[in-house]
């Protein structure tokens, strides 16, 4: 796995995204029409679930879930109709377990999260400790040879990146984290993620293809048509930036980010008084923030916007299968895309914002996190229909223009993923 950069040379075949190298062709990705039967096959959802979903390493959430020992937290994958429980135990060492009872399968803990050193199954009381060992069995002189030691809760693979906790459910997984990650991991890795930020969760589920929602946050050519007021004013320029296209844009291996262009000449109009008290002067961008030193640092970060271009605005990035972590200058944020069933999205948008340190700042943060709001909801409700003119089968493929590199990529990955026997062969 390479990361690959911009550096094709095809000039006549070259869109020139924000003025520069054409993303398609320095990742190595073809510039044919893609087929569209991954959104709708029944049989490819099946192996979806199986070889992608089975076999990938999942992002189940961020370590500042698990804050001191005896934390836990429960998630439900149910592309893989897994119950994932996730525990620190008592020496603070992150743990996660199928969330099944070895007596006869209850689901052990119903709660989302809490603190416990204690698990114990509501249905005939037998207890675990968060360490998974089964330590409490009532009227254990009634079971037949039964070996507690055999008991404990059954443990999934379990690794942290950057405070994120991913897992994997194969039984033995074929590829470390480190190595799934690859690329993407030593790009990333000491991005700042702050401290002490407050989270606004919105989530939703959706009549369409899980890959619809994704794609619908992996580009910007949309920007103009989809969001002309919300965010195109700011997100393109009529003058240089017409289109909205990207500034920078590369793969890491199975992941993929691309820079967002930000129009330095943005002003709020007239009449949008919030908006003008919120953002004006000493912001840190486009979204809204304070010019702090996490701040300073995250853009300093040789990864974030990697040309260093003075018009951007976020990096968006996606962690294959079904995970985006973005970052911009008032915060970062992040996606989950789970799969219900093939034509059925489980969409979560974590939005992490720091605490407000004066009132004005406050404002800001409530007018960053009002606007996503409005910006998301014209990029969401748009998949259903998408869905609807898949399903009709008139078209089988979709026409990508440059921009729309991250989605040529992920629909490779995850082809070579479902083709695939082995994830070594994936790897290939
Ligand atoms: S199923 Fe859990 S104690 Fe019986
Ligand atoms: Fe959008």
């Amino acid at each position: 796995m390479n990361e690959m950069v911009m550096g094709a040379t095809d000039a006549q075949a070259r869109p020139q995204a924000g003025a520069k190298e054409s993303f398609t062709l320095a990742a190595g990705l073809s510039t044919k029409p893609v087929l569209n039967d991954s959104y709708v096959s029944p049989a490819f959802f099946e192996l979806e679930k199986e070889r992608v979903f089975g076999r990938a390493w999942l992002c189940m959430g961020r370590i500042d879930q698990l804050p001191h020992a005896d934390a836990f937290f429960v998630k439900e994958v149910e592309v893989c109709k897994a119950s994932v429980l996730v525990t620190r135990d008592a020496s603070g060492t992150v743990r996660a377990f199928h969330n099944v009872c070895s007596h006869r399968g209850n689901l052990v803990v119903f709660e989302k999260c809490g603190t416990s050193s204690r698990l114990r199954c509501d249905y005939h009381g037998w207890t675990y400790k968060n360490d998974g060992e089964l330590i409490g069995v009532p009227d254990q002189r009634q079971f037949f040879d039964l070996d507690k030691k055999k008991c404990g809760l059954t443990p999934i693979a379990v690794d942290t990146w950057e405070g994120w906790i991913f897992i994997n459910l194969q039984r033995k997984p074929e590829l470390s984290l480190k190595e799934f990650l690859g690329p993407y991991a030593e790009s990333y890795a000491g991005v700042p993620f702050g401290v002490d930020h407050r989270t606004l969760v919105i989530e939703a589920k959706f009549n369409a293809n899980w890959k619809l929602i994704m794609d619908a946050f992996a580009e910007s050519y949309h920007v103009p048509a989809i969001h002309p007021s919300t965010l195109a004013p700011g997100f393109s320029n009529p003058i240089n930036n017409k289109y909205a296209r990207p500034l920078s844009g590369s793969t890491f291996g199975l992941h993929s980010a691309w820079s967002a262009y930000g129009n330095d000449e943005y002003a709020a109009p007239p009449g949008s008084h919030v908006e003008r008290l919120a953002c004006l002067v000493d912001t840190g961008g486009l979204l809204g923030s304070d010019v702090n030193d996490e701040v300073l640092r995250l853009r300093a970060h040789p990864a974030i916007n990697p040309t260093k271009e003075v018009c951007w605005s976020a990096d968006v990035t996606s962690i294959f299968p079904n995970f985006n972590i973005d970052y911009s200058t008032g915060g970062y944020w992040t996606h989950e895309f789970w799969p219900l069933a093939r034509d059925r999205t489980h969409w979560i948008l974590t939005i992490r914002i720091p605490e407000a340190t004066s009132v004005r700042h406050r404002l800001q943060l409530e007018h960053y996190a009002a606007r996503w709001c409005e910006v998301v909801l014209e990029d969401v409700t748009n998949c259903e229909r998408i869905q609807k003119g898949l399903e009709s089968g008139a078209k089988d493929h979709m026409n990508l223009q440059d921009g729309e590199f991250m989605i040529r990529h992920h629909q490779e990955t995850l082809r070579k993923w479902v083709n695939a026997a082995t994830v070594a062969d994936a790897m290939k």
